[in-house]
């Protein structure tokens, strides 16, 4: 038997990075991603990470505001292990010299977000935290770790419902197979789906379908958030204007001047972001333009340096003290099912990052607390899997996937539809329409030698798209950035706690209650 481990990680951003940054030199780590290292939405991040450091707050104080933002849907024990356990790894990251920005004494600069009842919110380079925790997390890797760039995995090996490696294309098209004790997705979220998103180009959901390929459960994909404010000039969006912009006192306002969000929420221009997103998509079905006013920041461009430098680029001319905004997906808080380890329901399948759903997030994530799960589940992950067993001596003939059904529908009119249908606002009409849509689109039968990478990104989006709707379709209830204008009262009842699972081309609905191990199916 093989005394070396060896796990595939698949992705590069924070979670893929605080993973092998964790394992030790026990383990091979194989770190492959289907473009370059840098390609991935923490290195877009520019909103930082949330950890309860000021004598003002308290881990209890953070997990509240968490639990508020996510509307009652999250699981409270792990929102308490990943607040705790984060602010321990974060506290590391200060020690160990990560350049977060800092006062003249040393200290972290607290800075605020929608729905944080206090600053706790550290930043990096202003307002590119993401771009500098990856650059520092990359600078520490150890030489058990191996990182293949434009090695596109496509799909999952499974053996006796086991995964057991990846089969993977390179750059010139030729498709391998490579075999492991542990595979771990770190492949983000969907943003793609949608017209207007703030996420890498590269993040078109291949984790959650391979995943869901091999078996493992997928939850909670009815829940997008959109972030309120992207720059959007002609009506296209041009990238994102973080939230610690009205967290240094921005407000949003429409061409008269009129301030939208007074009387809307308590926390006016720092309500949850599901309630600012709806607020402005709301004032721009009335015809209404939005701007996010920004005059009273003193030094704008010295504090957001890479806002700054967008707007340039885009011809905005900040001394109007104006940013055009529209809101644009951002973030999924559904994913791929997996418990405090990162473990999927798949056995020596984990999933890390935006791909999965721990349940910390809830139906609407809180500001900066998508790093901070990173950072703790890979972490976690790491750790579990050093004490698994190998498994290598087995001899297995790997078996894949040959012929490939391919959807003929374009992205563009994918990403049309989803806009049209199942973004901000959702009503059964719409949703029905959408799946109708989708459900129509012919297939072309692809040989996997001959299949190219958009054919399998349009695969997964197309099949990803479609457990959406179906989960959107089934929430009969408004709850955080899943909002049904034909059900619009908040929070029904008796949806509380239950989740709708997707599973081999079954979804269900499961009550948040655990029978051992085991979800009590019910529906
Ligand atoms: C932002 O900077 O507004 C985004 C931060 C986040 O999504 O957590």
């Amino acid at each position: 038997m093989s005394s070396i481990k060896k796990v595939i990680v698949v992705g590069s951003g924070i979670a893929a990075l605080s993973f092998v940054n964790t394992i030790s030199e026990n383990c091979q780590v194989i770190m492959m991603t289907k473009k370059q290292f840098s390609s991935s939405n923490s290195m877009l991040a520019q909103g930082g990470i949330a950890a309860a450091f000021s004598a003002h707050d308290s881990v209890d104080q953070h997990v509240q505001d968490t639990l508020a933002a996510g509307c009652g849907h999250n699981d409270d024990k792990t929102v308490q292990e990943i607040v705790r356990h984060g602010k321990d790894l974060v506290k590391k990251l200060v020690e160990e010299g990560c350049p977060f920005d800092r006062d003249e004494t040393g200290i972290p600069q607290l800075g605020k977000e929608g729905a944080h009842t206090t600053h706790r919110i550290l930043h990096a380079g202003g307002d590119q935290t993401g771009k500098t925790l990856v650059q520092f997390l990359k600078g520490k890797l150890g030489s058990h770790i191996y990182v293949y760039e434009n090695h596109h995995v496509m799909d999952l090996l499974v053996h006796e419902g086991v995964c057991t490696g990846v089969v993977w294309k390179d750059e010139k098209g030729h498709v391998h197979t490579m075999t492991a004790d542990a595979v771990v997705l770190s492949t983000g979220g969907c943003g793609s789906l949608y017209e207007t998103n703030t996420n890498d180009p590269s993040v078109t959901g291949d984790g959650l379908m391979m995943a869901y390929r091999a078996g493992a459960q997928l939850v909670d994909l009815e829940f997008v958030q959109f972030h309120p404010t992207l720059l959007t000039t002609s009506g296209k969006a041009i990238g994102l204007v973080s939230e610690a912009v009205r967290g240094e006192g921005a407000y949003l306002e429409d061409e008269s001047g009129r301030r939208i969000m007074k009387g809307i929420h308590p926390q006016s221009d720092l309500a949850p972001r599901d309630v600012v997103a709806r607020t402005i998509f709301h004032e721009q079905q009335l015809g209404h333009s939005i701007y996010l006013n920004i005059r009273d920041i003193p030094r704008f461009s010295a504090r957001f340096p890479a806002i700054a430098s967008m707007c340039q680029r885009a011809g905005v001319d900040m001394a109007s003290g104006r940013l055009p905004v529209s809101p644009g997906m951002h973030f999924l808080m559904g994913g791929i099912k997996v418990n405090e380890h990162g473990e999927t329901t798949v056995p020596s399948l984990f999933a890390i990052g935006e791909a999965a759903c721990t349940g910390l997030h809830g139906a609407n994530r809180l500001a900066s607390n998508s790093l901070l799960e990173g950072l703790v589940l890979g972490n976690n992950a790491a750790r579990y899997i050093e004490r698994l067993q190998t498994w290598q001596d087995k001899k297995l003939a790997p078996s894949i996937q040959e012929v490939w059904s391919v959807p003929t529908v374009s992205l563009a009119q994918l990403r049309k539809w989803m806009t049209a249908y199942a973004a901000i606002v959702r009503d059964e009409k719409g949703l029905q329409t959408l799946l109708d849509h989708l459900e129509q689109v012919s297939f072309q039968q692809i040989n996997v030698k001959n299949i190219t990478n958009e054919q399998i990104e349009i695969t997964n989006q197309w099949a990803l798209a479609i457990c959406l709707v179906k989960s959107a379709l089934l929430r009969t209830e408004s709850r955080g950035g899943h909002y049904r204008t034909d059900y619009p009262n908040r929070h029904d009842a008796s949806w509380r706690a239950k989740q709708i699972v997707h599973e081999q081309g079954h979804i269900y609905i499961v009550k948040n209650e655990r029978i051992g191990a085991k979800w009590n199916v019910y529906s």
